[in-house]
């Protein structure tokens, strides 16, 4: 198809799909007032080109592109906002906070439309999977709010221990910077967002490289439901104002998605390692292992939509095929078919399984991955494999995969999806043990013997073992985590709020003197962190 055939015209476009571009964003959210910004700015490119007669237009707004001023006003804020622990907001009782959150989803959710829009505009993400992103970041909120219930009715007793009476509950740690990936630019930002705020830190945000005009619609939001300075956002290059934020030393715990190479550099920009706690979620590269004996029908389901669901960038996603040689052929053959007969379409499309890439250069990149591949003896197995329409790129199914490849080893984050042809069980094994990534692996097949003995392996190597099913996150209550360069630290609806929090305890020796003390300061309830009520 024609690139022009493909990209729509504006008056193809339906209605309610439509945001009135260009989005200029030049308010932004510090110490809880919206400024407005004057300076440099950075344009905001779509995946999805607008076909104007001979032109194909994707330039649908701008942001600000921050000084290292700026950014340090955000940092300021933040941490005055959280003074020593002494603030509003981590002072606040865990039922004020509460309360604010719901006011939060209140606000948020009347944004839903043009959020789900943007993401399908700013990441070309389908329509459903959009809105499913929204809804999922809302689902998360309030099981976060009733998980921060249950913690807070679990610390409400006093435990006496050897002389000593105790309350032990947890605390905020202090000022969190918080940084999504571009595939979950929403969702996975609000992952580590949600729970450092509920637990009383305060929060500077940059949003992801794409995905940053969605936010725009929360600005207000967050600037009604929250306490001065507790939600600020900076926007810009990381260079620019990431660097000097981390380089201040006082940011208590950094929360970023993203690559092994960023994450070092920010971490290392940090003057105090002791004091900076990490919540990362990195690169994966996982495997699926497919069984002499595996369901056919099921394992090409899943491994469709574990490879290719938003063009394979999840990284959950799996990203390299490990198929027992008596199975090869079969499963080879019907794979394949299934990518070939995949829509790629525009988000908003009523049948579509692809979607443009967002990423600038993304498909050459791929191609090259594609072509070293082929130059070193892998076979591109399905017809439409690799076919290129300016931000859209058709999946290379490659055959015959083997280790002198880069796509081998490399995180492809995009629709390339490598087979490798195994005969003996170790061959995959060793790949896993071999591997700097450790996130999740799939086993596809029935003969119970050999998945109890291949998932007493992986569950020592990864961090979730699928059977007969694609690797994913979800549910959000599952802990969501990963080993060697694939992760640091637990996320899931409640561990998160461990990971942004720390148990403090408060003593008394049980003397009759501290008992009548306590009694009073429960009875008067003057103490916001010693009290035993229970959150209902
Ligand atoms: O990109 C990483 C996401 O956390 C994956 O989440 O498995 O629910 O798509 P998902």
């Amino acid at each position: 198809m024609k690139t022009q055939d493909f990209f729509p015209k504006l008056s193809e476009i339906p209605e309610d799909i439509q945001v009135s571009f260009p989005l200029h964003q030049t308010k932004y959210l510090i110490n809880g007032q919206l400024h407005e910004w004057r300076g440099e700015v950075e344009n905001v490119y779509s995946s999805i080109y607008v076909n104007e007669g001979d032109s194909l237009i994707n330039n649908i707004g701008s942001y600000p592109l921050m000084d290292e001023k700026t950014a340090l006003y955000a940092l300021d804020s933040a941490v005055k906002a959280y003074n020593n622990g002494q603030g509003v907001w981590p002072k606040m009782t865990i039922e004020e906070r509460i309360e604010c959150f719901k006011h939060f989803v209140r606000l948020m959710k009347d944004q839903k439309k043009l959020v789900v829009n943007l993401l399908m505009w700013e990441i070309g993400k389908s329509l459903k999977d959009s809105e499913k992103e929204f809804d999922r970041t809302i689902d998360y909120i309030r099981d976060t709010i009733e998980a921060l219930k249950d913690l807070d009715r679990n610390s409400s007793r006093i435990t006496i221990k050897q002389n000593t009476i105790a309350q032990i509950k947890r605390a905020p740690l202090g000022t969190v910077l918080c940084m999504g990936p571009f595939n979950y630019p929403l969702n996975e930002t609000f992952t580590t967002l949600i729970p450092a705020l509920i637990m009383g830190n305060t929060i500077i945000f940059k949003p992801p490289k794409l995905g940053v005009l969605l936010h725009s619609p929360l600005l207000d939001a967050f600037k009604e439901a929250f306490p001065q300075g507790v939600v600020n956002i900076v926007y810009g290059e990381g260079q620019k104002v990431i660097a000097p934020i981390m380089s201040s030393g006082k940011i208590n715990v950094l929360a970023f998605i993203g690559s092994c190479k960023v994450a070092d550099i920010l971490k290392k920009q940090h003057p105090h390692p002791h004091l900076l706690k990490s919540v990362l979620g990195l690169e994966a590269k996982n495997p699926a292992i497919i069984l002499a004996d595996a369901d056919i029908e099921t394992t090409v389901k899943e491994c469709i939509t574990g490879s290719l669901s938003f063009n394979g960038q999840r990284c959950t996603a799996l990203k390299i095929l490990f198929v027992n040689e008596n199975i090869y052929d079969e499963f080879l053959q019907k794979f394949t078919t299934a990518v070939d007969n995949l829509t790629l379409a525009l988000p908003w499309s009523d049948q579509v399984d692809l979607t443009p890439l967002p990423e600038k250069n993304k498909p050459i990149w791929l191609s090259e991955l594609v072509k070293d591949a082929t130059d070193n003896g892998a076979i591109i197995s399905n017809k439409r494999g690799g076919m290129i329409n300016k931000s859209s790129f058709f999946p290379v199914v490659l055959e015959n995969v083997n280790s002198t490849m880069r796509i081998y080893h490399e995180e492809q984050f995009g629709p390339i999806v490598p087979i490798v042809k195994y005969r003996d069980i170790k061959e995959p094994l060793e790949y896993v043990i071999n591997s700097p990534f450790g996130q999740q692996a799939s086993i596809f097949g029935k003969d119970y013997n050999q998945i109890s003995e291949l998932t007493d392996t992986l569950v020592n190597q990864v961090c979730r073992v699928n059977i007969n099913s694609q690797c994913q996150r979800g549910p959000d209550i599952f802990p969501f985590t990963g080993r060697k360069d694939s992760a640091e630290g637990t996320l899931s609806i409640s561990d998160a709020l461990k990971v942004f929090s720390i148990r403090t305890m408060v003593a008394f020796k049980e003397t009759e003197d501290n008992k009548k003390i306590l009694k009073e300061i429960l009875n008067s309830k003057s103490s916001n962190f010693l009290k035993t009520d229970y959150i209902l």
